[in-house]
C-alpha cells in the first residue's frame, strides 16, 4: 500500500512539499511535518497543542467525541468494573494483562517497596505545618533522586523496572506522611499485608494510640478512582514528565515535574477547586448567579469540573464516578450530603444552559471525585495528591515507553517570535 501524503504548495514560489501521513491503529492519522522547516523554512503554530501529536504511543487511546477511553486497548469501563488498580498498573506498564503468577509477583514487589528511607521522612520536618501537601509531595519525590542511586541508569531495563516499582510503592507513603505532617500526628508506617488502597487509608488515618480498621467501602471507592485516574494519554502533566524525561534527567525529578504540572486548577487541582466552588455557591438559589459569572468572560470564574480539552461529548470516567458517588454516599450513610445535592442540581442546570451546551462543556472526572474523597474523609488539600498517586502509574509508563524508544530525542518546541527586532544596547545614563 502506498503511503498517504499531503501536498503543500507555497503559492508565492510554486514550491511543493509532500508530507507523509502516518496512520494510527485507531483514531486520527497525523501529518509528519518534519520536512516543512527544511523545505519551506516554516514552523507550525499550535498554541496549547490542540491539534498536535507530540509522540506516538501504545498506552492509552481517547476518542473525545465518542467518550471512549482505552488502556492498552481495554475499555476503562470494563477495567473499572472487573479489575483493580494494581492490575491496571501492571497493564499500563507492561502492555498486557498479567497472568496470576505475574500479578502476584508484581503485587509482592510493590508491597515490599513501600517504606521510605528514614532520612527522607525527616524532610517533612522542614515544612511548615500548613504547607500545601502537593508542595511537600513534589519536593520529597524530587529528593528521592538523592536517595536511590542504584536506579540512575535510565538505559538499563532492570533499573527502570526497580524505579517503577519504587515510585509506585512509595508515593502513597510520601502522600500519607504529608497529611500526617499537616495534622501534627506521627507518621504511620506502611502495612505490607494490606492491598494498595487499604494500606494508603491505614497510613492516612491510623494513630498509635488506638486500633484502626480500614473501611472496605472506602478502599474499594479509592481503588476505582485510582483505576480511572491511572492514565490519560498526553495530558499536561504526562507531557511535562515526557519533556523533562527527554533530557535524560533523573526519573524521580521527571515525576516531580509531573506532580507540579498536575497541581494547577485547570488540571488535577480541579477536584479541590470543585469543592471550594460548591462551598462558595452554598445553596441551590445561588446557582444562576454563579453560572452567570462563569459565562462572563471578564470574570475569570469558570465552572470547575466542567469542560475538557479532549472530551467534547461526555467524559466516560465521569459517568462511572457519578454512579460510584451515589453508591459510596449511600453505603457510608451520607446520601444527604448537601454538597452532593448541590453538585447534582448544578450539573442539571448547567447541562440545560445554552452556553455550556453550545460549547460542549460536560462534567469531567473531577466534578465528582472530590465529593467521594470528602465522603471517605480525605481533606480537600489532599485531593490532588490522591490524583497524583494514581497518575504516577501513567507517568512512569509514558516515561519508560519514551526512554526505551531508540528514536527518542530531546523535546524542544519552537516558537513564533513576536518581540523586538535587533537593537543596540543603550548605556543607563542615556536611557529615557
Ligand atoms: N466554565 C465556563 N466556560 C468554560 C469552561 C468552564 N469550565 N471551560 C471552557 N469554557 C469556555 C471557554 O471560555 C471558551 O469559551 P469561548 O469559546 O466563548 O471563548 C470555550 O468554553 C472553550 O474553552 P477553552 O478554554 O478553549 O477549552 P480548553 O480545551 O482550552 O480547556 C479546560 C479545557 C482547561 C479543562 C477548561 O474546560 C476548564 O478550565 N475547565 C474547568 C477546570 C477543570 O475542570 N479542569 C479539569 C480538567 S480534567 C483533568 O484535568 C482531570
Amino acid at each position: 500500500m502506498t503511503q498517504k501524503t499531503i501536498e503543500l504548495i507555497d503559492r508565492a514560489t510554486d514550491r511543493k512539499v509532500n508530507l507523509p501521513v502516518h496512520p494510527g491503529t485507531i483514531g486520527p492519522s497525523v501529518i509528519d511535518i518534519a520536512a516543512l522547516n527544511k523545505e519551506f523554512g516554516l514552523f507550525t503554530y499550535d498554541p496549547g497543542f490542540g491539534g498536535t501529536a507530540s509522540t506516538d504511543s501504545r498506552i492509552t487511546y481517547i476518542d473525545g467525541d465518542a467518550g471512549v477511553l482505552l488502556y492498552r486497548g481495554y475499555p476503562v469501563e470494563q477495567l473499572a468494573e472487573r479489575s483493580t488498580f494494581t492490575e491496571v498498573a501492571y497493564l499500563l506498564l507492561h502492555g498486557e494483562l498479567p497472568s496470576r503468577k505475574q500479578l502476584d509477583e508484581f503485587t509482592g514487589s510493590i508491597r515490599h517497596h513501600t517504606m521510605i528511607n528514614e532520612s527522607l521522612l525527616r524532610f517533612f520536618h522542614g515544612f511548615h505545618y500548613d504547607a500545601h501537601p502537593m508542595a511537600m509531595v513534589s519536593a520529597v519525590v524530587a529528593s528521592m533522586s538523592a536517595f536511590y542511586h542504584d536506579t540512575m541508569d535510565i538505559y538499563s531495563a532492570r533499573q527502570r523496572e526497580i524505579f517503577a516499582h519504587r515510585i509506585i510503592a512509595k508515593i502513597p507513603t510520601i502522600a500519607a506522611a504529608a497529611h500526617k505532617h499537616a495534622l501534627g500526628q506521627p507518621y504511620v508506617y506502611p502495612r505490607n499485608d494490606l492491598d494498595y488502597c487499604s494500606n494508603l487509608l491505614h497510613m492516612l488515618y491510623a494513630v498509635p494510640c488506638e486500633p484502626y480498621e480500614v473501611d472496605p467501602v472506602a478502599a474499594q471507592a479509592l481503588d476505582l478512582l485510582f483505576v480511572l485516574h491511572a492514565d490519560h494519554e498526553q495530558n499536561a502533566s504526562t507531557s511535562t514528565v515526557r519533556l523533562a524525561g527527554s533530557t535524560g534527567t533523573n526519573p524521580y525529578a521527571a515525576i516531580a515535574a509531573g506532580i507540579s504540572a498536575l497541581w494547577g486548577p485547570a488540571h488535577g487541582g480541579a477536584n479541590e477547586a470543585v469543592l471550594n466552588m460548591l462551598e462558595q455557591i452554598g445553596t441551590v438559589d445561588n446557582i444562576p448567579k454563579f453560572l452567570a459569572q462563569a459565562k462572563d468572560k471578564t470574570s475569570h470564574v469558570r465552572l470547575m469540573g466542567f469542560g475538557h480539552r479532549v472530551y467534547k461529548n461526555f467524559d466516560p470516567r465521569a459517568k462511572i464516578i457519578r454512579e460510584m458517588c451515589h453508591k459510596v454516599l449511600a453505603r457510608l450513610g451520607r446520601s444527604d450530603n448537601p454538597l452532593f445535592e448541590l453538585a447534582l442540581r448544578l450539573e442539571e442546570i448547567a447541562l440545560q444552559d445554552e452556553y455550556f451546551v453550545e460549547r460542549k462543556l460536560y462534567p469531567n472526572v473531577d466534578f465528582y471525585s472530590g465529593i467521594i474523597y470528602s465522603a471517605i474523609g480525605i481533606p480537600r488539600s489532599m485531593f490532588t495528591v490522591m490524583f497524583a498517586i494514581a497518575r504516577t502509574v501513567g507517568w512512569v509508563a509514558h516515561w519508560a515507553e519514551m526512554i526505551s524508544d531508540p528514536a527518542m530525542r530531546i523535546g524542544r518546541p519552537r516558537q513564533l517570535y513576536t518581540g523586538p527586532t535587533r537593537r543596540d544596547y543603550v548605556e543607563i545614563t542615556k536611557r529615557a
